[in-house]
């Protein structure tokens, strides 16, 4: 898949904008604040209809206009498609073909995006790697949004509920309707979680083992606050857990906190036996998140045919020479890739394949 074209309206410091992007490389170098990032924004916006900067669409408004409008044309082995996202404050609109769009279905467009903070997949808290794993299962399985949302509302409601039972402002048997659902949606987000590691940990061991010259091991655990491994059916895990809930009922009152389930789970990403967010090297940690968006790259290619857009946001002069080559090598002549970086010469691009170089100052584009 690659974009054709792109044309912005006042979106952040660009008025009128149109470019028509490479095949392979697009290069966008430029010095600092002249608009390089919002480029990718802009196409990772109309991809997958959210900004990975902010939650708040006003800010991508230029700040002298009304609304903003991007239009991207993408060419896919299956068809063309034309995306428009509009954003007025308070309101957005992304149209697909001309008609709007609801969801992001299956097999939507499919970007990739490797930025500096990254890194706090490995380096942050739960939060960030439970919210890694449920962007990057989300395109592969059309539900999953669908059952995280409702999770995560019923683990509202529930522990609302626990709450008002400490309280005694009601009753005790009233959690057990809830328990149903929050089991119900617990196994599947947590069964949809291990199927996804189960097909990623194979490729991502072989990357990993390739970019280090075989002399390190790559192994990443579900650490689940359930009892249960990776042999496990939904069932078994639906199972699992409504046993597990009522076992910890007192406890769960007490604080009034549902202290298990997909909610409070992590992943867990071991080099050569030991957990690399404690013990790992910032090269090591590097090269676990590299690994990861390869084997992104990878994944959209076997599970959808298809290889997504790769966004490298300001990332080249935090890999070296060695690391830059084991993603280009992988990436040449098939995935169609942006990326950002104040100096040209930070980008060792070697061979004669296909690139092409924008230079970027102050919210214009010059080919
Ligand atoms: N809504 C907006 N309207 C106008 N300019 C904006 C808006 N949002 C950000 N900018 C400007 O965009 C520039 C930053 O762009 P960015 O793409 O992050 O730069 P870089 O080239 O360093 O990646 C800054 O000059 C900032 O003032
Ligand atoms: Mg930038």
């Amino acid at each position: 898949m690659f974009l054709k074209r792109l044309e912005l309206t006042n979106f952040r410091n660009y008025l009128r904008q149109d470019i028509e992007p490479g095949l392979l490389f697009n290069i966008l170098t430029g010095k600092n604040a002249q608009g390089k990032t919002n480029i990718l924004e802009s196409i990772y916006l109309c991809c997958t209809g959210r900004s990975f900067r902010t939650l708040k669409e006003k800010e991508l408004i230029n700040w002298e206009s009304e609304f903003s409008l991007i239009r991207c044309l993408l060419e896919t082995s299956r068809r063309e498609i034309e995306l428009k996202a509009l954003l007025k404050p308070g309101q957005k609109k992304i149209k697909v073909n001309g008609a709007l769009a609801r969801g992001y279905p299956l097999g939507w467009p499919g970007v990739v995006l490797f930025t500096p903070d990254d890194m706090v997949i490995i380096k942050g808290s739960p939060q960030e790697r439970r919210r890694f794993l449920d962007s990057e299962i989300g395109p592969f399985n059309p539900q999953y949004g669908y059952y995280l949302n409702r999770y995560q509302r019923v683990l509202v409601q529930r522990n609302n509920l626990l709450r008002e039972v400490r309280e005694k402002k009601s009753k005790n048997d009233l959690l057990q309707a809830w328990n149903e659902q929050y089991c119900h949606y617990g196994s599947k987000i947590i069964f949809i979680r291990l199927a996804l590691l189960k097909k990623a940990n194979p490729i991502i061991r072989k990357l990993y083992r390739e970019l280090t010259g075989d002399s390190e091991e790559i192994d990443i655990r579900y650490h689940s606050s359930v009892k249960i491994d990776y042999s496990f059916s939904e069932h078994e895990i639906f199972t699992r857990l409504t046993a597990e809930l009522a076992s910890i009922k007192k406890e769960e009152i007490e604080r009034a906190q549902s202290l298990i389930g997909p909610h409070r789970d992590d992943l867990v990403f071991l080099i050569n036996g030991n957990d690399a967010k404690v013990y790992g090297s910032q090269g090591q940690q590097r090269t676990i998140v590299l690994t990861l968006k390869i084997a992104q790259i990878q994944m959209w290619n076997n599970e959808l045919s298809e290889y997504p857009i790769l966004l490298l946001d300001d990332v080249l002069f935090e890999l070296d020479s060695l690391r830059q080559k084991a993603l280009f090598s992988r990436v040449k002549d098939k995935v169609q890739t942006f990326v950002t970086s104040t100096e040209a010469e930070n980008i060792n691009i070697s061979g004669d394949f296909y690139k092409k170089l924008y230079t970027v100052k102050r919210g214009n584009i010059l080919s």
